[in-house]
């Protein structure tokens, strides 16, 4: 799909977005482990998502879409060898979730992926596994994955890097394999998995230890049917809040939004450039945090006191991990410079982020300088329209529709079609914006 687009628009009004994505797998998940049927209310839901669903179909689950989410009826009994292959799509979180579930169920399967996901490296969950005593065969580490078997074993699992996927993946694992395991993650990630194992009865006992964090889940718990609502996904919010603080006359409200702390890194920088933003209706939900953000047009400035620019680096990067891209577009409107630091892990995404990051912002203009796995963005920046491919990758298309509307002129966007992984039905919820009156300047040719 190309997408036309004229930029220095102003953006005004609320919204409601679709289902946080990862709340949304680990939700499937859940209901298909537990006994019963399980509600799910999610509104929209992305590609990713759906593969999570089709593969727990696959697996045995029995699921139904029902108006606004989905009812799910299954449990560990029901789940066996699929015929096929589990085709996880774009998404490694169903591919690593899910190798997880079937490795502790001693379930024989095969996982493949698109073009993106055979290029993304397994081998980190491949060894991580073998230490469990799990034979997983692979392409030079990537998928196609075969799990050909072997009884997963629990005990002490040090991860070799931070890793939600990682991370639950193992305790998916030890839930269904009634194991005992201490996970050993070295610093910080998203802990939707904790959480909702807690919210649904398990005791997961959660301790940091300097730099890492100890997650231990103990023999013989039971996982209860609960049913789940899903807040919007906070990850979808950052690209619609960056672009109105970038925009003149902007003021936007995302409603219903989740605010879990290992996911809002991207609000503690605002806080730091100055922004103007705010928080209203915040709830502690049953477990994951939630309420509705807004911001307003704002003079954005990188550099802190005694003029050192604004630092992102490993001790919060596990909390803003998907949005780098888009703060790095912001960064384009903050005064002074705003380095990326330690962005390893954001090599091994849906692309090579920190180059493909670089990639589009040079096309719109923009100053930056790339030191190993470090990307500096000097601002404020004027940018210019531009035309380009936006690539496989979700979040680099929605960053590129941010620089459109950023620049002066008419942008143009080719491939824009891979936002549906993460952001279902783009163009309709954008036109809940402008007072309901449409977001008129985006044309599909
Ligand atoms: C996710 C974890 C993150 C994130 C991904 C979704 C999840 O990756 O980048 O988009 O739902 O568990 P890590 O496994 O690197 O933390």
């Amino acid at each position: 799909m190309q997408v036309r687009l004229q930029g220095q628009q102003r953006l005004r009004g609320e919204v409601i977005l679709p289902a946080d994505k990862s709340m949304l797998h680990r939700a499937l998940i859940l209901g298909a482990l537990s006994a019963g049927e399980t509600q799910i209310m999610a509104g929209h839901f992305g590609d990713d998502n759906r593969r999570t669903l089709a593969n727990l179909q696959a697996l045995g689950a029995s699921l139904t879409e029902v108006d606004g989410g989905f009812a799910i009826v299954g449990n560990r009994e029901m789940l066996s060898a699929p015929c096929e292959i589990l085709d996880c799509g774009n998404s490694a979180t169903t591919m690593r979730l899910l190798l997880g579930v079937c490795a502790g169920l001693g379930i024989k399967a095969r996982f493949d992926g698109d073009a993106s996901l055979r290029t993304r490296s397994m081998q980190s969950l491949i060894d991580v596994f073998a230490g469990c005593g799990i034979d997983i065969v692979s392409q030079n580490g990537c998928a196609p994955l075969e799990l050909r078997g072997g009884t997963f074993k629990g005990g002490e699992v040090v991860l070799p890097h931070a890793s939600a996927q990682l991370k639950s993946a193992v305790l998916l694992a030890a839930l269904v394999a009634n194991e005992a395991v201490q996970v050993i993650e070295p610093g910080e990630s998203r802990d939707h998995t904790e959480r909702m194992l807690a919210m649904a009865g398990v005791q997961v006992e959660v301790q940091r230890k300097s730099n890492a964090t100890h997650i231990c889940l103990s023999k013989g718990q039971k996982l209860k049917k609960r049913d789940w609502q899903v807040p919007g996904d906070f990850s979808s919010a950052s690209f619609l809040l960056a672009a109105a603080l970038g925009l003149p006359d902007s003021e936007i409200i995302v409603r219903g939004v989740g605010l879990n702390g290992t996911r809002t890194g991207f609000l503690e920088i605002l806080q730091e450039y100055g922004a103007e933003y705010g928080i209203e209706h915040w709830s502690e939900g049953e477990g994951e945090a939630l309420g509705d953000v807004w911001v307003k047009s704002s003079k954005l400035n990188a550099k802190q006191a005694g003029d050192k620019p604004t630092r992102i680096g490993a001790d919060i990067l596990g909390r803003l991990l998907d949005e780098v891209p888009v703060l790095a577009v912001l960064a384009t409107q903050a005064v002074g410079v705003t380095q990326f630091c330690d962005l390893g892990p954001l090599r091994n995404k849906e692309s090579d982020r920190v180059q493909e990051t670089a990639k589009l912002l040079e096309a719109f203009g923009a100053r930056i300088e790339i030191h190993a796995n470090r990307l500096d963005v000097y601002g404020p920046t004027t940018l210019k329209a531009t035309q380009v491919e936006v690539g496989h990758d979700h979040r680099l298309a929605l960053c590129a529709f941010v620089l459109a509307l950023l620049a002066e002129g008419e942008s143009t966007l080719n491939g824009f079609e891979s936002v549906e992984v993460s952001f279902p039905g783009f163009r309709d919820i954008l036109k809940q914006l402008e007072g309901g009156s449409g977001f008129e300047h985006i044309h599909r040719v």
